[in-house]
């Protein structure tokens, strides 16, 4: 099973989302990816803050490098998160056939009982929007993984 995470410019939320969730699956064979709907941060290493909140948690993710998604990434991938109803809507556009929109999930859909519907872009903010960022992702990163264990 392929998971793919994907915000807008691949530094600041999908990274995050990515470095957690592959914690979590990586000891049950399940590959976890990042992209950005976006192409400014091609090549780049996640944001210097999502590296220093993660590392925080003992989770390294300064080894990671932006992309931007690819219409090829539907057959790479099973089961595409993107971070926010932006992302979603681009992803959507990009979608080849109804295959390729079945893959298409909202992350925060996987936590329905949180306030966020959404997981804000921390990229104008201070550490603390990170903070608060990293915290929803590791909520919704929980859930999707026993999603994942029990789709398996
Ligand atoms: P991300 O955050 O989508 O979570 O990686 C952003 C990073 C960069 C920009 C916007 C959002 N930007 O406009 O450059």
């Amino acid at each position: 099973m392929k998971i793919l995470m994907v915000c807008l410019g691949n530094i600041c939320r999908s990274p995050l989302a990515h470095g957690i969730l592959e914690s979590k699956t990586k000891h049950y064979g399940i590959t976890v990816d990042s992209a950005g709907t976006g192409s400014y941060h091609i090549g780049e290493p996640p944001d210097p803050r999502s590296i220093e909140v993660a590392m925080m948690h003992q989770i390294d993710i300064s080894d990671q490098r932006a992309r931007q998604f690819q219409v090829s990434d539907f057959d790479e991938f099973d089961r595409i998160y993107a971070m926010d109803r932006a992302n979603l809507r681009d992803l959507k556009n990009l979608a080849r056939n109804p295959e390729d929109e079945r893959k298409l999930r909202l992350f925060m859909d996987s936590d329905p009982e949180s306030p966020f519907d959404e997981v804000p872009d921390p990229y104008y903010d201070e550490i603390d929007g990170f903070k608060t960022v990293y915290a929803l992702i590791e909520t919704t990163c929980k859930k999707i993984n026993t999603e994942l264990k029990d789709d398996i």
